[in-house]
């Protein structure tokens, strides 16, 4: 593994390796000093062009976990605004010392472009519409913990499933971990007829539903999403009401998915919206959880990335 750049292209032994990685890694936060020398002397690049807020931090902190530095980048201020390509810009900072690159852009195949122009490890903290492969990693930690395991689950995933990058990297890695998917949502905001191959990497693991309780029924895992409002060009969505009414996760569905089924969420949360405020008593929503474990996971990625094991 030389990049991270999107689950699509990982296989289950990586995928395994890492999540093993991030078990171990995470007794390091709950120690008093939660810190080791292990990446000392090592610069990591962390450029985020859209906001993020759980991603970064995590990030961060997982380079400050594991003692690498950290440059942050805003685009706002740099000699992007002067015209400089983001190629240019990437190259210039490289030379300055920088070990390992962090992306986050509006562009899908942003991080790809640059991994083929550049000597050092990049990590796509989200690109586009397409993917975003350490969400996907954390969201697979927090099941296996809760759950035990990942084979033979059934997930699903509701929502913006069409413009979701969240949705694209979980729906590759339950399915190399052995889990089905079922994705719903309201028909503009689902995969078209001529994508679904491209979703299903094992046959009849991977189902689209127009109805929300079709891909409730039985499931062991709900994974809400946030409309993507800001990718969809002209408004999709007509009623805001009517979406939460028909596909917003609210008590109803407790009579549908499983007795301990988990409730996920990748944040930020339109409340109201995806998920109706009762949910946030649910008992087995671990929304907090993920977070946690994305600083585990990060580390997990940076370390082997950086270590060369
Ligand atoms: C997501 C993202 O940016 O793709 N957030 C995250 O990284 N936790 C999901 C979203 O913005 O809806």
């Amino acid at each position: 593994m030389r990049h991270l750049l999107d689950i699509y292209h990982l296989n289950r032994e990586d995928i395994e390796e890492i999540l093993l990685l991030a078990e171990n890694l995470r007794e390091i936060l709950h120690r008093p000093i939660p810190k080791v020398p292990t990446l000392r002397g090592k610069s990591v690049l962390l450029l985020f062009y859209e906001p993020s807020t759980r991603t970064k931090f995590s990030f961060e902190k997982a380079c400050k976990v594991l003692s690498a530095d950290t440059l942050s980048f805003s685009a706002k201020g740099s000699s992007l605004e002067k015209g400089e390509t983001l190629l240019d810009t990437v190259k210039n900072l490289r030379a300055l010392g920088v070990d390992l690159l962090v992306i986050r852009h509006s562009f899908s195949g942003t991080p790809h472009f640059l991994a083929n122009h550049l000597d050092i490890p990049v990590v796509n903290a989200g690109d586009g519409t397409h993917e975003h492969p350490t969400q996907a990693l954390l969201d697979l930690l927090t099941v296996k913990d809760k759950l035990g395991t990942l084979e033979g689950l059934k997930v699903a995933i509701v929502g913006d499933i069409k413009h979701s990058r969240v949705a694209h990297s979980d729906i590759f890695g339950f399915q190399k971990m052995g889990s089905r998917v079922f994705v719903a949502g309201p028909a503009y905001l689902l995969p078209e007829d001529r994508e679904i191959p491209l979703y299903e990497l094992r046959k009849g693991y991977f189902r689209v539903c127009l109805n929300l309780r079709e891909a409730l029924e039985d499931a062991d895992v709900v994974i809400a999403l946030r409309v993507q409002k800001e990718r969809h060009g002209d408004p999709l969505i007509p009623s805001y009401n009517e979406y939460a009414e028909f596909f917003g996760l609210s008590p109803r569905i407790l009579e549908w998915i499983k007795e301990g089924a988990l409730l996920m969420h990748p944040g930020p949360i339109n409340w109201g919206v995806e998920l109706s405020h009762e949910m946030e008593r649910y008992p087995f929503q671990v929304i907090l959880d993920q977070v946690e474990n994305g600083v585990a996971v990060r580390m997990a990625v940076l370390l082997r990335l950086l270590s060369g094991e």
